[in-house]
């Protein structure tokens, strides 16, 4: 497998680091526009793997024309937000960034699979989309679903394979619990259990956050969950996860977070298997999502 990644800041360089410990790839091309970077950190990455004796090709650029051939293009290229703001926030800066790899990339990396990572990342996997026609998914919610799982573990004091369950929708303040799928110990959630939804959502919206506002960024968490999103894809294991994959929405190709069977090829969504009352949220969040994309695409034609 050979894997591309596009942009190698905080979330790139932990993304990168989680697979090629992992020993599965046989090449992975590292590219950023600030000069040396890539160079730098494949040195890293080398010392990295010659303790572990593991053997991946390695190419860095600061050229997108040497990335060529990649089966999956990881692309978290773009600004990331700071204490305060809101990743939507970021629309207009990173859709430029988007909308000029859209045009690049496909050239020479035909069939790949893309993966959005930068922010908002739905918003930012749908405008690649729009610009590319190429097949892109978003990591959405799967990054959520792990902070549901990691919360009630602790509060609950149970080893976290004891906790089941999914968070859908748009990755950021709009995500939707799909509180049906969460299970504790194999049985359905229940507050009695001594953790509300109240607090449990809480958690999983505002972590991340204060993340940012201490250690500059989140990188740990996502990078190791986004590794795992890129090996299911990668090694076709065919696991169940809460991403977005493409879906027609009135007018446009929206990425909106379902769980979804992923493997070397991605879906079906499971979707249909939800209680009503989560559908029903998870369709107010899509249309949500649709009309502030429509106003943000507007946005983004005005500043061009
Ligand atoms: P960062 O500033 O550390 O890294 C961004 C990198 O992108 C920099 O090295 C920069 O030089 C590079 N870059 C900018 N424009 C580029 C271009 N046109 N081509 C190639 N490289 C380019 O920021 P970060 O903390 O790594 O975050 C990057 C993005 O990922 C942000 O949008 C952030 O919000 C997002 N992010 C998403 C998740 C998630 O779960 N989806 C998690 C963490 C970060
Ligand atoms: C995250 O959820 O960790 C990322 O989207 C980064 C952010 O919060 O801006």
């Amino acid at each position: 497998t050979k894997i591309a990644f596009i942009g190698v800041g905080k979330i790139g360089q932990t993304i990168v680091f989680n697979t090629v410990i992992d020993g599965y790839a046989d090449e992975v091309m590292l590219y950023d526009i600030i000069p040396e970077l890539p160079e730098k950190f494949e040195h890293e990455l080398r010392h990295a793997l010659a303790s572990k004796r593991l053997k991946v090709e390695i190419l860095s650029t600061n050229n997108l024309d040497d990335i060529s051939g990649a089966d999956i293009v990881v692309i978290t290229a773009g600004k990331p937000r700071k204490p305060g703001m809101s990743r939507r926030d970021l629309f207009v800066d990173n859709a430029k960034i988007m909308i000029d790899l859209a045009s690049k990339l496909p050239k020479k990396n035909a069939g790949a699979t893309y993966i959005m990572v930068a922010n908002p990342v739905d918003m930012m996997a749908s405008v690649f989309a729009k610009y590319s026609k190429e097949f892109v998914v978003s990591t959405g919610d799967q990054v959520e679903t792990m902070r549901l799982r990691a919360y009630i573990a602790k509060k609950l004091k149970l080893p976290v394979y004891k906790v089941n369950g999914f968070v859908a929708g748009e990755h950021g303040e709009d995500a939707v619990v799909l509180w049906s799928t969460v299970t504790v110990n194999g049985k359905p959630f229940s507050e009695n259990l001594g953790v509300t939804k109240a607090e449990v959502e809480d958690y999983v919206k505002k972590i991340p956050g204060e993340i940012i506002r201490v250690m500059g960024g989140t990188t740990w968490g996502p990078g190791t969950i986004i590794a795992e999103l890129i090996r299911a894809i990668a090694l076709n294991e065919n696991k169940v996860m809460s991403i977005a994959i493409p879906r027609q929405f009135e007018d446009e190709i929206i990425h909106v977070s379902v769980p979804t069977v992923v493997g070397s090829s991605i879906g079906p969504t499971l979707e249909s298997l939800l209680d009503e009352k989560d559908r029903w949220n998870l369709m107010a969040s899509m249309k949500d999502f649709y009309n502030v994309y429509k106003e943000n695409l507007k946005q983004l034609e005005a500043s061009i």
